[in-house]
């Protein structure tokens, strides 16, 4: 089995969910995997590609490279940006077809507002019957960015000690 069993997956479009998924994945050693959906999300049409699924709840199949089924790990943390309130449509559809299989969950969101939109939690939630343990939503370049990161991570490490 894989360091700790902490597996951390994320989607990110412009690298600010890749930079906090690679941080808390180095901080915990654990294993780091990008989710996929093979959709050209690059420049302005991307963009409002994005917008346009979120607010749709469109989904398509999600691709990844785990180095063990998800089943075996003890948590798996699912960093995602915020796309129109919500929780990318990448994210939104691994969870679709695969959430039923996390034992444990936490999420990491990051997004470009104030606002912390930790609503998206909930709507993740609808997909991984497990819920989550713990959830952040982080603001790359605000004040509390690293404060945040790193009450989540204490938090994961009181999860990995008591289970
Ligand atoms: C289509 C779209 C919609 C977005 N909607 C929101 C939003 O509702 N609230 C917010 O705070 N940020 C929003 N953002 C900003 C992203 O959440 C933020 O820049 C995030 O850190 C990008 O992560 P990434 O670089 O991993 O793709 C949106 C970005 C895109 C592309």
């Amino acid at each position: 089995m894989a360091w700790n069993n902490v597996l951390c997956m994320y989607y990110s479009r412009t690298g600010h969910t890749k930079r906090a998924m690679e941080e808390i994945a180095q901080a915990l050693g654990a294993e780091l995997v990008e989710l996929r959906d093979g959709v050209d999300r690059t420049g302005w049409g991307g963009w409002l590609r994005c917008g346009v699924d979120a607010t749709r709840k469109t989904v398509g199949p999600v691709k990844f490279q785990s180095r063990f089924p998800l089943t075996d790990y003890r948590m798996v943390i699912i960093g995602s940006p915020v796309w129109a309130g919500r929780c990318s449509s990448v994210v939104r559809g691994f969870l679709k077809q695969h959430g039923s299989e996390l034992r444990n969950a936490a999420y990491v969101l990051t997004r470009g507002s104030e606002n912390k939109s930790e609503k998206v939690f909930a709507q993740m939630d609808l997909y991984t019957p497990c819920g989550h343990w713990t959830a952040v939503s982080l603001r790359p370049g605000s004040v509390g960015y690293a404060f945040w990161q790193d009450v989540f991570l204490r938090e994961v490490r009181e999860f990995l000690e008591k289970s």
